[in-house]
Formats: C-alpha cells, sequence, structure tokens
C-alpha cells in the first residue's frame, strides 16, 4: 500500500474527479474511497480515464453500517466495484464498529443503531472473507475499531485483519494501536492527518486545536524550509504508517505527496511526541443518542 493516499471524504462531486485524475497524474497510486461518501461514482470516472494501470492502483472502499449483515455484505461490495468501475478492491474496510438496521444511512434516532455484538462482527467478517474468496477484494481490514474490537477477527477469522485505519495525528499518536499492530503484522492507516478542517461544522468543538497552527509545526516547518501540513504528514510517514490526507487543490495534492519523502530526525520526532493529547477531532459522538446502545466509552473502549 503506497504510504501517501488521497482522500476522499468531502471531496465534492463536481471536484473529486478532477483531483482524482490530477492526483493520478502527478504521481499518486492510492485512493481512499468509501460508499458513504457518496462520491464513488466521480472517482470511478477518473480511475476509467486515467492511463495508470490497475495493478499499479491501491484502491480501498469501506463497507457502510447499514450493510453488515452477512447477506448485505457482497452486494454492498459489488455496488461500490460497479460505482468505482472496477473488478476488484485492494482493500475493503468495515467503516465503524456501529450497526445501522439495513435501511438508514444516518441515524436519526436512538431506534435506528442496533448493537455491537463481538458474534455480529464475527458473522460480517466472515461475509467479507468470503468476498476474498471470491476474487472481489484483496485485503480486507477495519476502520475505527478498538484494538479490543479487532482482537476477536484475528482469534476467530481465517483472514486477518490487513489494516486499521484509524484517526491519526500528533494530537492522538495512537501508539498503543500502533504497537498492537506491530505485533500482528497488521498495516496501519491514519486519516484525518491534517486536522480535518473540512468536516461538518456540527462536529467542530469550540476551542478545538489547530494541528496546522500549532507553534511547534510551524516552527519544524520553517526550520525544515518546508510546509506544516509536510511536517504532519512526514511525521506519519517516518512513524510506518500511510496517511490519507484529502485535497482537491492541485498545489497541496503535489505538496502532500511530496511529504512522503520528508523523514523527520529523532529530535523532530521527539518534539512531536510531547504533543498527543489523545484529541479526537472526529469522535464517533454522532452515534451516541438517546435509546443508541452506543456510548463514547464502549465504541472506543477507552482507547
Ligand atoms: P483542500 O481540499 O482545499 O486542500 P484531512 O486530510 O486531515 O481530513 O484534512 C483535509 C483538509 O485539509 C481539507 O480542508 C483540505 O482542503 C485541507 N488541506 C489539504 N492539504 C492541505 C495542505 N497541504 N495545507 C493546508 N490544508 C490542506
Amino acid at each position: 500500500m503506497p504510504a501517501l493516499g488521497l482522500g476522499t471524504w468531502r471531496a465534492d462531486k463536481g471536484e473529486v474527479a478532477k483531483a482524482v485524475t490530477e492526483a493520478l497524474n502527478i504521481g499518486y497510486r492510492h485512493v481512499d474511497c468509501a460508499h458513504v461518501y457518496g462520491n464513488e461514482v466521480e472517482v470511478g470516472e477518473a480511475l476509467k480515464a486515467s492511463s495508470v494501470p490497475r495493478q499499479e492502483l491501491w484502491v480501498t472502499s469501506k463497507l457502510w453500517n447499514n450493510a453488515q449483515r452477512p447477506e448485505n455484505v457482497r452486494p454492498a461490495l459489488e455496488n461500490s466495484l460497479r460505482d468505482l468501475g472496477l473488478d476488484y478492491l485492494d482493500l475493503y474496510l468495515i467503516h465503524w464498529p456501529v450497526q445501522l438496521s439495513h435501511n438508514v444511512m444516518y441515524p436519526q434516532s436512538g431506534k435506528d443503531l442496533l448493537p455491537w455484538t463481538e458474534a455480529h462482527a464475527l458473522e460480517t467478517w466472515n461475509a467479507l472473507e468470503a468476498c476474498v474468496q471470491a476474487g472481489l477484494v484483496r485485503h480486507i481490514g477495519t476502520s475505527n475499531f478498538s484494538t479490543k474490537k479487532i482482537q476477536p477477527l484475528l482469534d476467530n477469522g481465517s483472514i486477518q485483519p490487513a489494516v486499521s485505519q484509524v484517526e491519526m495525528h500528533p494530537y492522538l499518536q495512537q501508539n498503543g494501536m500502533r504497537n498492537y499492530c506491530r505485533a500482528k503484522g497488521i498495516a496501519v492507516t491514519g486519516f484525518a492527518p491534517l486536522g480535518s478542517k473540512h468536516r461538518p461544522s456540527h462536529q467542530h468543538k469550540e476551542g478545538e486545536p489547530s494541528l496546522l497552527d500549532h507553534p511547534e509545526i510551524l516552527a519544524m516547518a520553517e526550520r525544515l524550509g518546508t510546509t506544516p501540513a509536510a511536517v504532519l504528514l512526514g511525521w506519519a510517514v517516518t512513524r510506518g504508517t500511510s496517511v490519507i490526507p484529502k485535497s482537491t487543490n492541485p498545489d497541496r495534492l503535489r505538496q502532500n505527496l511530496a511529504a512522503a519523502d520528508l523523514e523527520l530526525s529523532e529530535a523532530d520526532l521527539t518534539i512531536v511526541e510531547g504533543l498527543d493529547m489523545r484529541y479526537r477531532f472526529l469522535d464517533g459522538c454522532h452515534w451516541v443518542m438517546e435509546g443508541s446502545p452506543y456510548t463514547m466509552k464502549n465504541l472506543w473502549d477507552g482507547e
């Protein structure tokens, strides 16, 4: 999996095809998608129009929370393949450890949310394994899972998760997840590496910290003759994780890709280490409402 990928969440329908085309032209080979982003058709148009051979591309998509029942897994994957115009995915992730009723895209009330159980998760996992066997996807993994929720898949599955995708940046360094995955041979991809400023306004908290404006990051960027975004992405890649910044801006696409070659020194890694505050920009609070079986505690298992 190429270390520097292109994120497509909230890349507008009118812009995303152009951004993917530009990204592929300048050398991106990893595109991170999801059914729920609502733009896989446009991403697919850009993939189809590109002359990059399919085997050089890494395309990820994600199973939405309303399709986790085993009978819904393969149809959901086939739907993403159709939208993206592909015969197979490189990676398919369970998007959240959160289950929604099949006819619900986003919960309106707690009744739309069904409890998460280990047995249910294993059924979803087994259905994903069948998709690997059918040649529809090369690798399967998880997104937003704690290590506690990954472990039963390792214990009981016949295919182990290839990737754990989680929010990861200097304010949320996820050392527990990183060490766990390293020990188990699972790759880690970090989302929201720049602090996800483009997420919906209701998900912004008053007084939240800004990664791109942090004085230590600004000073490091100046000292290294680069940008704050490049420092954040270089930090992720130097730590051995892959990273999927979203941009639809040609200059920033270029800047972000170049950051894959920026190796932070031990001294700079130590400075960034001191910024961890276990802060989630995307804390999943939209799954927690009256009547919902989800709490912040059982969603993240305290990790
Ligand atoms: P844009 O698409 O206009 O470039 P994240 O990847 O953490 O979710 O953050 C994505 C947000 O960061 C988007 O708003 C994106 O805007 C912006 N962004 C992407 N690359 C850069 C960059 N190099 N410098 C500053 N902001 C960036």
